[in-house]
């Protein structure tokens, strides 16, 4: 029988539990988002880095106009990049073909989380079905690795976990931890009110100070895109 775990923070997970795993990284608020929503508009490639000195070095590369700077620090466009994390920045006239070099302070980060995956995929509540599917189809224990706040828990990270635990178990063909369990429980009470989770947790409420209303949103829309992007070797791509 196939295991679904959830890391409740990236560092909970060792080396062990991801080797072999098919992982999902969560970055609800809004990287996992941000990414999607990029792929789905034409974006060529998406390079996930810690720093964004990384992401200017990683730059030089590439032929100019290919590449585009991304990312946040404290919510906000990094000074100089060519976009922030706001998903909405990332329409097909501005992404479609450029490799998107990105840098935030947390989901890009758990992305390499999940390197020693056997495959590495990116979810959130936009495409819930599609990522199901997916991780329903491949071999190997699912581990949903959720990218908190810089070290602390995220409830939307963690309630998105528990859509896939719910969405993935509803035939109870899987065994799950009590990680897991707790994350399913948090969903059930969240779903039938999605936007008012988005609205009252840290950082829904952070981003809502800063003007990002809208993003909150746009993130909490379900199965809006059916893409499935996969990081592997370093690289997201659709
Ligand atoms: C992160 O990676 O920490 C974020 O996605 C933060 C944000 O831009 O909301």
């Amino acid at each position: 029988m196939k295991t679904i775990d959830v890391a409740l923070l990236p560092n909970m997970v060792n080396s062990q539990q991801v080797a072999g795993s098919v992982a999902v990284v969560i970055d609800v608020l809004r990287a996992s988002s941000t990414i999607l929503t990029a792929l789905s508009n034409g974006a060529k490639q998406v390079i996930p880095v810690n720093e964004p000195q990384e992401a200017k070095e990683l730059a030089k590369q590439f032929p100019t106009g290919e590449v585009l700077l991304c990312g946040e620090r404290e919510g906000n466009k990094i000074p100089g990049f060519d976009l922030g994390n706001s998903p909405r920045e990332f329409v097909p006239e501005v992404v479609a073909g450029k490799t998107l070099i990105m840098s935030t302070t947390n989901g890009t980060k758990a992305c390499h989380t999940a390197q020693n995956a056997s495959v590495s995929v990116i979810g959130c509540f936009l495409n819930l079905t599609a990522v199901t599917h997916f991780v329903n189809q491949a071999e190997g224990n699912v581990l949903l690795i959720t990218s908190g706040k810089e070290g602390r828990f995220s409830l939307e990270d963690v309630v998105c976990a528990g859509a896939f635990v719910d969405k993935l178990n509803a035939g109870n063909e899987f065994a799950i931890t009590d990680a897991a369990r707790v994350s399913q429980i948090l969903y059930t009470i969240y779903k039938s009110n999605l936007r008012q989770m988005f609205n009252t947790c840290e950082h829904g409420q952070y981003l809502a100070s800063l003007g990002y209303q809208a993003d909150l949103d746009y993130c909490a829309q379900v199965d809006t895109l059916t893409l499935v992007p996969r990081f592997t070797s370093g690289i997201i791509t659709s």
